[in-house]
């Protein structure tokens, strides 16, 4: 994945403006559409917190590089429409990073991951995408909630996410996903009614990295992998490594 010749960077990719009006572009359409927030923090969330996988797996530092580039850009395609954003967002960054100069093996690296990070048409295929997957799927939580979005089941489920975060518990190859809801506002149920094909989907991914998934609400293990602590106190050598 390495070429040592042109080794674009996320600082790049950030500054680049095509990749900034298409960020702004998306967020102001689902905000418009009344979805979660999908602006600068959303990205920038997937970003660190995929690079951060990668990193606390002791994948190399090109690797986690593109992990972070791929997190900031995959939900690009939402500029065009929100349907087969993945698809429409991979053909988007293949031309634009293309011509920033990205080596051709590291760019399908990357649209490989942003065409499958939607559960309804894709599957974890490589590293990048597995680490993109998990990322993505961890971001529930309040600060997501916008105006027009309260009233539904998505804007309940993520204002009652009082806290989220993901750790790497590398001795055990287990990635687990914490959530902290307030019953008073949604349930596990509802959280389980559209997270669920997405838990899923983190639970192939971890696969794919030599990892078990595990989804911890309010200290219960939903998917009963291992026995797992269930507090906020880590394991021996476990990292938290979201990042908001
Ligand atoms: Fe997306
Ligand atoms: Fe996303």
């Amino acid at each position: 994945m390495q070429n040592p010749q042109k080794q674009i960077t996320l600082s790049t990719v950030k500054n680049h403006l095509e990749i900034k009006a298409l960020i702004q572009t998306a967020n102001a359409n689902l905000e418009f559409l009344g979805y979660t927030e999908h602006g600068h923090r959303h990205v920038s969330y997937v970003s660190k917190t995929t690079a951060n996988i990668l990193r606390a797996l002791g994948y190399p530092e090109r690797t986690i590089e593109l992990g972070a580039i791929t997190g900031y850009i995959h939900d690009i395609g939402n500029a065009i429409n929100r349907s087969n954003h993945g698809l429409t967002g991979a053909m988007l960054s293949f031309d634009i990073l293309a011509r920033m100069g990205l080596d051709p093996l590291e760019n399908a690296q990357i649209i490989s991951a942003v065409g499958n990070h939607e559960e309804q048409t894709g599957n974890p295929v490589n590293i990048l995408s597995a680490a993109l997957a998990i990322a993505d799927k961890s971001d529930a939580h309040r600060s997501r909630v916008g105006k027009r979005t309260m009233d539904d089941i998505h804007g309940r489920v993520n204002l009652s996410i009082l806290k989220n975060y993901i750790t790497v518990d590398k001795e055990n190859m287990v990635i687990r996903l914490f959530i902290y809801m307030d019953t008073k506002l949604s349930a596990t149920m509802e959280f389980l009614q559209i997270y669920l094909t997405r838990m899923l989907m983190c639970e192939q991914a971890a696969k794919l990295l030599g990892c078990s998934f595990e989804l911890i609400i309010n200290r219960t293990i939903i998917n009963r992998q291992n026995q797992s602590p269930t507090s906020e106190n880590l394991a021996k050598g476990e990292k938290n490594v979201s990042e908001s």
